[in-house]
């Protein structure tokens, strides 16, 4: 059965709207493919901790030369790349926050990036080692203007870092959604929730 790895991030457990647009995006999924197995991964409500000394020096360690502490301490990354590896779609709800991903998100990718496990380097070039079909980015953004050649688009380190992480781990396909103005007037943001909500309709019927 085909997986679905959703990853929710905002640190808004209601009224969040990226959080919303992933519920949408999971019921039309669902819609088009009853048989898929997803996965919950909320970063929020069971905290991610950072990467610890140990477990850094753990995934540069071969598995059979690891302590029992080193091998503890790669236990939930493990966990976090089992999820990521036996994914076919992944999608991500990512609010801008200071221009960039949400630190709970930020600490989720610290686990995951692991050599010789989502990627490879051989001095000169590195390959992504992630299988994932595709990924789909639900990004929100309070003020309107970082997408395209808006104004703040120079500002704009959340589209284009998870597209470029994303791609960098072998993600085949990698698409963003932009919810943005979440902090501006009530029919601007209805309109632009549903702009989204099509926008997520028409990539999942475009998917074969
Ligand atoms: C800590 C924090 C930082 C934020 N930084 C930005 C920002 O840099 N630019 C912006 O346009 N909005 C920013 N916002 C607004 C959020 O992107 C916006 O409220 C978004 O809708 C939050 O997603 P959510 O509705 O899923 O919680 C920030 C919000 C928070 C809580």
């Amino acid at each position: 059965m085909a997986r679905l790895l959703r990853i929710d991030s905002s640190s808004r457990l209601d009224g969040s709207r990226t959080r919303a647009l992933a519920d949408y995006f999971q019921t039309a999924w669902l819609a088009k493919y009853p048989d898929t197995e997803v996965i919950a991964r909320d970063v929020v409500e069971t905290e991610i901790p950072h990467i610890s000394q140990t477990a850094i020096a753990s995934s540069y360690t071969p598995p059979n030369q690891r302590s029992p502490e080193m091998t503890t301490a790669l236990a939930l990354s493990d966990t976090l790349i089992n999820e990521l590896m036996t994914s076919e779609t992944l999608v991500f709800s990512a609010p801008m926050y200071n221009f960039s991903v949400p630190s709970a998100l930020k600490a989720w990718i610290d686990q995951i990036v692991q050599i010789n496990r989502t990627f490879t380097f051989d001095g000169t070039t590195y390959e992504g080692l992630v299988t994932a079909k595709r990924a789909f980015v639900i990004c929100a953004y309070g003020a309107a203007g970082y997408v395209g050649d808006g104004p703040f688009s120079s500002l704009n380190f959340l589209s284009p870092y998870m597209e470029s992480l994303l791609g960098f781990l072998g993600v085949a396909q990698v698409q963003c959604f932009h919810l943005e103005g979440t902090a501006l007037d009530g029919e601007t943001i209805t309109a632009n929730v549903k702009q989204v909500q099509q926008d997520i309709d028409g990539a999942i019927s475009q998917i074969l």
